[in-house]
């Protein structure tokens, strides 16, 4: 009989969706994309909240959760795309252009965090033909797993579903490739993780303590893989069929190891793409080899 936890996304830490969404927002900002609406988190308390109730008598307290920005006259990815493919005139060369660097963007955003919910409907687009074209990523709490979801399970995978979709065919757009290049410095991912483990850290219990180690274990390979996939002038669809990399320091390379088969029915072991592990001596030394701004590398030191 299968089970229905075969088919939930084991590679998430339950119950930190909100840390997820405020951690997506943070991305965002540092890479200087702003494709996520700002989201931090905050506390707020309602009578239209859930309580648990005692003798149908409850306490009005606040509770804690993500706070995203309203973004006003937006639509559904889905709906919009629908509307474009119907009437071919609805988008011109220009707005094509700029909905294709959106959109690339939000690849990016979406890759370091390795979402495992990017639908077209968590993605809102606001179109007034020749007036404004513009995209919000929203609904980012499935995000930031503790393992690649390509090595969790067999039964089932989370693409990127954006990489079908044609602007993610074509190559990333050369401003943007070496905007994100030039920020991509060991200093910055040092900065960028240190900002997401003090997030992630602030909400969970302590034991969960070293699970967020592996989150970051995670972001830094998406980095290691997108910096490779811009040097390698790739599309992000090309980007997305990259074998999952982690990033480890050296003591933990020899947790790493592949798993040993359990002999149950074959859930964990032997699955199809087993992490790659990057040192991250060897991380670092290819940020620096790539020439990467001195004083960033000078504080590469404290990478972690
Ligand atoms: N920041 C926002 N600004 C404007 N509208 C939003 C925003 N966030 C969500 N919405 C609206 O709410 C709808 C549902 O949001 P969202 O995708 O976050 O929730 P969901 O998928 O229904 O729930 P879940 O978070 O449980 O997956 C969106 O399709 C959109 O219309
Ligand atoms: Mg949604």
């Amino acid at each position: 009989m299968l089970c229905f936890c075969c088919f939930g996304r084991a590679c998430l830490i339950p119950n930190t969706g909100y840390l997820s969404e405020a951690a997506a927002s943070i991305v965002s900002e540092m890479l200087q994309l702003d494709v996520v609406p700002t989201t931090r988190i905050v506390k707020l308390a309602s009578p239209s909240f859930f309580y648990s109730r005692f003798f149908g008598h409850y306490d009005v307290r606040p509770k804690e959760g993500s706070f995203q920005l309203y973004v006003n006259g937006y639509e559904s990815g889905n709906t919009v795309f629908a509307r474009w493919n119907y009437d071919k005139n609805l988008l011109n060369e220009e707005e094509e252009a700029k909905f294709q660097l959106l959109f690339q963007k939000m690849c990016i955003v979406d890759y370091v965090i390795r979402n495992t919910d990017r639908h077209m409907d968590n993605l809102l687009v606001r179109h007034v033909p020749g007036y404004e074209i513009n995209l919000a990523a929203i609904d980012n709490g499935l995000a930031f797993p503790v393992r690649h979801p390509e090595c969790t399970s067999r039964f089932r995978t989370y693409p990127f579903r954006w990489s079908n979709f044609p602007w993610a065919q074509a190559e990333f757009d050369p401003a943007l490739r070496q905007h994100v290049l030039s920020l991509l410095t060991p200093h910055f991912v040092h900065r960028l993780c240190a900002d997401l483990k003090k997030l992630f850290r602030h909400g969970i219990a302590s034991s969960n303590y070293m699970l967020v180690n592996s989150q970051l274990r995670v972001v830094r390979g998406q980095i290691w893989n997108l910096r490779q996939a811009l040097l390698a002038n790739e599309s992000p669809s090309e980007m997305a069929q990259r074998q999952p990399v982690v990033v480890c320091r050296s003591s933990d390379i020899v947790m790493q190891s592949p798993r040993q088969p359990r002999g149950m029915i074959g859930l964990w072991s032997n699955l199809p793409h087993e992490n790659n592990c990057v040192d991250e001596c060897e991380h670092r030394k290819a940020f620096n080899d790539s020439g990467a701004n001195k004083k960033d590398t000078e504080n590469s030191a404290d990478f972690e």
